[in-house]
């Protein structure tokens, strides 16, 4: 059977106060509105329709770069959200099969909920509706069931106190039949306290037809909206929180779980060791028995097995770590490879360069990648030695096996196994040093006197 599914992205979001369109608000790296789209892609739809309004280019900018299949409808006047799923009307127009309608500001709805509402309408029930049991029901509908069947639904707006004692709650997804659910909306009338095109009408018409409504139910985690800032938060944490559970659960130790922070598609592999107070950013993979060690931060980023990483080190994207790599305190990798077994113990900044294998770079070792215009690179060849704060100006080859004085700038290429010194030659004047002492001694003496 066919999906079709519709994300609603059009609302203001005025509580977060922001200039940006609250469905690209962020956690874990991902906007609100890509969230959303994950949970659905696993259900393989035929089509995507993102009904954006507010800040509508920057959706449209957005929706591309998550999934160029997508379509992007715009609802130039927010009446509400059955007006809204109305603007897909067009793109949906002769489909057949399911219409699976979701929120873009609801990130955590998961497949296998979908896939429960998606079994419903195959057992039979011609509107289907997301439920859950609120803790605190406050401002979120109200499912009116008798028995296993959805008689209607009252947003809190209208409900009577009797209604509000509900505490099964709507969470705003529905699965309908996809002709039925744009003739159910085309009935759909203003008529409530707020005027405008509620969506929750559907079930309550539906019936009116004769047409049977269900619920299916989720933890309420699942459906948590975003419409604060305070939200957002909470969204990350129970992100966080569920992501360091899964990865504990797939081998991973974190020494002080609640310190670290996961992205979206942080991926970790058995028997990683995670020190306190990391950071993963969006895009980085660390293989088996790897270590990240305390205060360290990671962004597009491929840590492979047996590495150690840190204290205190910053991966950057491009960051492409060979096995037994060993990046210490202080050191900065951006779009740089290392090969087998190379170090990096102290303070450098390594981007744009490839590094051979077995190499050892020095303390205070800078790649000078950037001449105020454009990127060069560095290449260092295997088991070469770079010595202690060397400033290595791209771009410049470094050849197997080669030496760098410390102290040196390279500017030009060293052969494989050769010597570069680049530095001043030290001279020696002996007995100067005290002679000078004596001199400044005298000077402040007179100065005193
Ligand atoms: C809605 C439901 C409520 C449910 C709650 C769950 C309705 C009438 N109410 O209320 O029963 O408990 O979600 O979170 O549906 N949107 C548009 N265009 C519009 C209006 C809204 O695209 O004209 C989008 C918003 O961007 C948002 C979603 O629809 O993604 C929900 O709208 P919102 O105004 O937040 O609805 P709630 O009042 O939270
Ligand atoms: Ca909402």
């Amino acid at each position: 059977m066919s999906l079709h599914v519709i994300f609603l992205a059009a609302g203001q979001g005025s509580r977060m106060k922001s200039e940006q369109p609250k469905v690209l608000h962020e956690v874990a790296g991902l906007s609100l509105l890509g969230h959303a789209m994950r949970g659905a892609e696993n259900l393989d739809p035929d089509s995507k329709i993102v009904v954006a309004g507010v800040g509508a280019e920057k959706v449209r900018a957005a929706v591309v770069k998550l999934d160029e299949t997508a379509v992007v409808v715009v609802q130039d006047d927010q009446k509400g959200t059955a007006h809204a799923v109305d603007q897909a009307r067009a793109a949906l127009a002769g489909k057949t099969g399911d219409a699976l309608v979701l929120y873009g500001d609801t990130p955590f709805v998961t497949e296998a909920t979908l896939r429960a509402m998606l079994t419903a309408r195959q057992e039979g029930a011609d509107v289907v509706v997301l439920g859950f049991e609120a803790a605190d029901p406050g401002r979120y509908g109200r499912l009116i069931t008798e028995g296993d069947a959805l008689q209607r639904i009252v947003e809190a707006k209208d409900a009577t106190a009797e209604e509000l004692a509900v505490t099964l709650c709507n969470s705003g997804v529905v699965c309908a039949d996809v002709a039925l659910l744009f003739d159910l909306i085309a009935e759909v009338e203003p008529n409530n306290a707020a005027g405008e095109y509620y969506l929750t009408d559907i079930p309550g018409l539906a019936r009116a037809r004769g047409l049977s409504a269900k619920v299916v139910t989720c933890p309420e985690s699942e459906t948590l909206g975003v419409n604060t800032r305070a939200d957002l938060a909470a969204a990350e944490a129970v992100f966080q929180a569920q992501a360091r559970a899964e990865a504990m659960a797939n081998g991973v130790t974190l020494t002080a779980p609640e310190t670290v922070f996961f992205a979206h598609d942080t991926h970790l592999g058995r028997d990683v060791t995670v020190e306190p107070n990391v950071v993963f950013g969006p895009g980085v993979t660390v293989e088996s028995g790897a270590l990240i060690r305390a205060f360290s931060h990671l962004e597009g980023a491929h840590v492979s097995e047996g590495c150690v990483v840190g204290p205190y080190a910053r991966l950057r994207p491009g960051a492409e770590l060979d096995r037994k790599v060993k990046i210490g305190n202080f050191v900065e990798v951006k779009e740089a490879s290392l090969e087998e077994g190379a170090k990096v113990n102290h303070l450098s900044y390594i981007g744009d360069a490839s590094i051979g294998s077995e190499a050892n770079i020095g303390a205070g070792t800078i790649t000078c990648n950037y001449d105020g215009v454009m990127k060069h690179r560095t290449e260092i060849g295997a088991r070469a030695f770079i010595g202690s704060n060397a400033s290595l100006v791209a771009p410049v080859r470094i050849g197997a096996e080669a030496m760098t004085a410390s102290g040196s700038v390279i500017t030009s290429d060293v052969p494989d196994g050769a010597l570069a010194l680049g530095r001043a030659r030290q001279e020696n004047k002996p007995g100067l040093a005290k002679r000078l002492m004596n001199r400044l001694r005298a000077i402040k003496a007179a100065k005193k006197g």
